[in-house]
């Protein structure tokens, strides 16, 4: 029997993200927290195994409702050995028939497209700061740009549909840059994601640095004209460019929480379950603990859905999550 996991405010949770690994190749300022201890990273044994995620994994889509999964990091390509988790995943994908999907920053994807097609990966959403090579290597920490643009073009050759393209905005660095992204893609089959930089324990996120959604359209309309598409599964404000071929979106987490709609869960790499991206570690579900003390699948599905009767109707407001001590977005996966 399948259950759906409801929460005490009516919302179904159907979309499940996965961080694979804490661990990421590019040092991103708004995501890596800026003082970070080498014992704050996770040891193998703290993370789950693959035999661990398969479990917790088939357990949400064949009992619990879940249709769409999604891998995250850290960077979820810098997990060891990652293919041949995604080859053992395969068959339960093809039976259950959930969403399988990744975000990445598209710097380890490009040698193994193929294989991942074979496996059964539906959806791509790579992470993209910058188009100039300086302020690209400002935000990320590295010179891979070219390898990022090559990563998007050869998913498109592969036959991936719809690429997202995620952009956090910061004041000054590339807040002035978003019209160019809407150019530099205008002809492709891709959405653009704006996402407003979202504060997280020492990212360096300020009210100064802090740049509206609002403001970003507001930009973009001085060179394109965009029109709204509705479309409410989104947790982005959708445009089409007029004449062209890219869409664009607004993810405002800050000035428009999106909370009535959440439809999400969160498993850390260390097992955590997480019921809202701002909820502080103390309320985290320890998935792992449940998995190595032997509970079988039942224990697994009351523990879950138990959890889900403490999801809050909507996160605190945005000056009480800047002081807080929320862990970091590497952490937590998006
Ligand atoms: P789709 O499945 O394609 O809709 O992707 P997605 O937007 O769910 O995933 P992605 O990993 O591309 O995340 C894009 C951005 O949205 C990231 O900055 C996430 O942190 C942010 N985001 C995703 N889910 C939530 C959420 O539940 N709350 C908030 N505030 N932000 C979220
Ligand atoms: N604010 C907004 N978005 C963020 N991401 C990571 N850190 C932040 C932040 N502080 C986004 C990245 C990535 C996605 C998973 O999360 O753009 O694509």
């Amino acid at each position: 029997m399948t259950l759906v996991l409801k929460d005490r405010f009516g919302r179904i949770h159907d979309y499940l993200r996965v961080s694979l690994t804490d661990k990421c190749n590019l040092k991103c300022i708004y995501c890596t927290p800026h003082q970070i201890n080498a014992r704050d990273k996770l040891d193998k044994s703290e993370i789950l195994s693959f035999d661990e995620l398969l479990r917790i994994i088939r357990v949400f889509t064949t009992r619990l409702g879940i249709k769409k999964v999604r891998f995250t990091g850290g960077e979820a390509m810098a997990r060891k050995d990652i293919m041949k988790f995604f080859w053992t995943l395969a068959p339960l994908k093809e039976k259950t028939g959930f969403e399988f999907a990744i975000t990445t920053n598209g710097t380890l994807l490009k040698e193994n497209i193929e294989a991942l097609k074979k496996c059964g990966l539906d959806r791509v959403n790579l992470s993209l700061d910058s188009l100039c090579p300086g302020v690209f290597k400002y935000i990320t920490g590295s010179d891979k740009l070219q390898d990022v643009l090559g990563c998007i073009s050869s998913l498109e050759e592969a036959g991936f549909e719809n690429l997202k393209l995620n952009t956090v905005v910061i004041r000054d660095i590339n807040h002035l840059e978003t019209a160019d992204f809407v150019d530099f893609f205008r002809y492709r089959d891709i959405t653009l994601r704006f996402i407003e930089f979202m504060p997280f324990q020492n990212n360096g996120w300020t009210k100064e640095a802090f740049v509206s959604s609002e403001e970003v359209r507001r930009h973009i309309e001085k060179r394109f004209i965009l029109e709204k598409i509705e479309d409410r599964h989104q947790i982005a404000d959708l445009y089409r460019v007029k004449g062209y071929k890219v869409k664009v979106g607004f993810i405002r987490p800050i000035s428009e929480h999106f909370c009535a709609n959440c439809n999400r869960l969160r498993i850390k790499a260390n097992g955590s379950m997480k019921l809202c991206l701002f909820d502080p570690e103390e309320s985290e579900i320890d998935l792992k603990a449940a998995l190595r003390n032997g509970s079988d699948d039942i224990e697994l599905i009351r523990l879950i859905s138990e959890a889900m009767k403490l999801k809050e109707k909507e996160h605190p407001d945005v000056g009480s999550l800047a002081q807080g001590n929320r862990n970091s977005m590497q952490n937590i996966g998006g």
